[in-house]
């Protein structure tokens, strides 16, 4: 594509990205998906699920292996380069998530795993309603950085200050025309520094402005990370959000 806004670009910045992203982003945890199908009323065993943005398919993995059947739907090149190599057998169309390229009523669960920020949802919104069945569910999720944890806040504060927050909080707004079940959930996971780091070159933030400061930035970062974790090993503090929206009823 060669006619992106900035904000398109931006969007679309993960597949410089895509092995890294696929290497160093976390699993979603097992509580995001029991959360899903509690908050949906659904069984994801059987489902026809839809994963919308699916970039490496981190989220179409866990679906799959909790036995969907699954589609994914990812508009970067990159990002659906490195699906295909991950997912080989999991059907993946190139397709934008404001105008789905799916069946109307086809689907039992619409999911945007970390990627309905990118959307507009004033198009969004109708094209996954659409999709899915009468009592089918619209799911987003998100995994953000703790930052009820002092190191994770005060390393944010300083991204912020380097690249602003566009690329690096996710705007979690809710669609305000649906009612919402929402819940979050804290985890954390125990990496090396290093590790932490090469993740946090998978955040948009970092992908833009490679060769603009970043790896200056990530060096620096490196520093105050082993001042405060000499033994080089820390506990990545994650809190998912899960929302669920339910298409009513036909007649509903
Ligand atoms: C942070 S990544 C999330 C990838 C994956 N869902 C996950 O859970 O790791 C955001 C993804 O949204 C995709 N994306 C960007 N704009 C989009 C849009 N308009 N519709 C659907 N996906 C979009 C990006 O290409 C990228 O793969």
């Amino acid at each position: 594509m060669t006619d992106e806004t900035p904000a398109q670009e931006r969007a679309l910045a993960f597949g410089r990205a895509a092995r890294a992203y696929a290497a160093y982003r976390p699993d979603y945890p097992a509580a995001v998906f029991e959360t899903l199908e509690e908050l949906a009323g659904l069984r994801l065993a059987g489902a026809r699920a839809a994963d919308v943005g699916t970039g490496t398919g981190l989220a179409a993995r866990a679906l799959r292996e909790r036995g969907a059947g699954v589609i994914g739907v990812e508009p970067g090149a990159g990002m659906a380069e490195q699906f295909r190599r991950e997912l080989p057998d999991v059907p993946l169309i190139r397709g934008d998530g404001n105008r789905l390229p799916l069946a109307d009523g086809s689907l039992d669960l619409v999911g945007y795993a970390q990627s309905w920020h990118w959307t507009d949802p004033a198009r969004a919104v109708p094209s996954a309603l659409r999709a899915l069945r009468p009592g089918g569910a619209l799911a987003l999720w998100w995994n953000d950085p703790d930052a009820s944890v002092p190191w994770v806040a005060e390393q944010e504060e300083r991204i912020i200050a380097r690249f602003g927050d566009g690329c690096y909080i996710c705007d979690r707004t809710l669609p305000p025309q649906l009612p919402w079940r929402t819940r979050e959930l804290r985890w954390s996971r125990r990496i090396p520094v290093d590790a932490h780091l090469a993740k946090l070159a998978t955040h948009s933030a970092f992908i833009v402005h490679d060769g603009d400061g970043a790896a200056e930035f990530l060096a620096a970062e490196r520093e105050h990370l082993l001042r405060r974790f000499p033994d080089g090993v820390l506990d990545e503090p994650y809190v998912s959000f899960v929302a669920v929206t339910v298409r009513p009823a036909a007649g509903g």
